[in-house]
């Protein structure tokens, strides 16, 4: 009788830690569908995550095959874990405000934060059928899963900017990066003290690169980008650097380079500190040109540190968002 009691004791114990280990541990499946709490495909492309009280916040092009085809969507998500994400609301549903036309492009939406305004502000690429306008639209809300009212276009530093990025430095400060056709370049920008601007050059880096992602690990700097081909994947790069404004060193590969990133596009590069450790993940889209609406994530954990960044080959990987662990399955 005791000893099936102590059997009892020592499933129940095993019962209670696999379950644990479960509810902490969630599985990500790079390039799979990846569905919301409604069960519909996320909708969250070029997008970025900002973490807010607790809670991880995706926003990205809404690409719905059903929405206004005159009409460009953001659409928000909500987690814990990152993993399992609640569809929160189509933030932005924009009519073309700028007379740029038919097929007129939104793109690469990222929110910040301003912490003395307390506006939520949200950025994108704004630009015409033929990616000749190149600014950046602004829009804001009181609410992070609010509505967005539309403020403004304009080009950062007066330059052309297409893709842009998002960037929020350990002492809160916030940063735009966007690639610019005609210096050939990359910039990170500082925003004005209300976000409302794009401030101050604080680098540029002579590369011809886009999908621009940055994060600060170990007393680095690591900036990531693709090269300019459009829809089709081709292999990303990085540089490294001591300071936001450099010296960068040259641009190296994140994966071979036949592997052409895994037929992702980064998007950004999200530092998740947890209570064990720091991870960073790759978050990279895998554009579908014709069905964008199908467009994949590919995200994975990459291996960092002493200046070296590796994405590895894509595979079933489980995420602790509260300890930071990552596994790779
Ligand atoms: C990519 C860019 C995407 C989109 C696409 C259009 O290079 O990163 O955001 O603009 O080109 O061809």
């Amino acid at each position: 009788m005791k000893r099936l009691f102590v059997l009892f004791l020592r499933l129940l114990f095993l019962f209670i830690a696999v379950k644990s280990a479960s509810a902490a541990s969630q599985q990500v499946l790079p390039g799979e569908v990846w569905r919301d709490n409604r069960g519909e495909e996320i909708q969250a492309h070029g997008g970025g995550i900002l973490h807010w009280k607790g809670a991880y916040y995706w926003v990205g092009e809404d690409r719905t095959q059903s929405n206004d085809p005159e009409k460009r969507y953001v659409a928000c998500y909500a987690s814990k874990d990152l993993v399992h994400w609640t569809f929160r609301a189509q933030i932005l549903v924009l009519a073309d405000p700028e007379h740029l036309g038919a097929n007129w492009v939104l793109e690469r939406p990222k929110i910040f934060h301003n912490p003395r305004t307390g506006k939520f502000v949200l950025y994108f690429h704004l630009d015409d059928v033929r990616y000749k306008v190149a600014r950046v639209g602004v829009a804001v809300s009181d609410r992070i899963d609010g509505s967005y009212s539309y403020v403004k276009s304009f080009r950062p530093l007066d330059q052309e900017s297409r893709d842009i990025g998002q960037f929020i430095d350990d002492d809160g400060s916030a940063y735009l990066i966007f690639e610019s056709r005609r210096t050939k370049g990359f910039f990170i920008a500082k925003l004005s003290d209300d976000y409302m601007n794009v401030e101050k050059q604080v680098s540029f880096l002579r590369a011809p690169l886009e999908g621009g992602a940055l994060v600060h690990y170990n007393g680095l700097y690591y900036l990531l980008g693709s090269h300019m081909t459009g829809w089709r994947a081709n292999p990303n790069v990085y540089a490294t650097s001591p300071s936001l404004s450099g010296p960068w060193t040259e641009f190296k590969d994140i994966a071979p380079p036949e592997a052409n990133t895994y037929q992702a596009q980064s998007t950004m590069l999200l530092k998740i500190i947890g209570s064990k450790r720091t991870s960073v993940i790759f978050m990279g889209d895998i554009w579908k040109p014709r069905t964008l609406w199908d467009s994949r994530y590919l995200w994975m954990p990459v291996q960092i540190g002493s200046g070296e960044l590796h994405l590895p080959s894509p595979h079933p990987w489980l995420l602790n968002a509260k300890t930071g662990g990552t596994t790779i399955e």
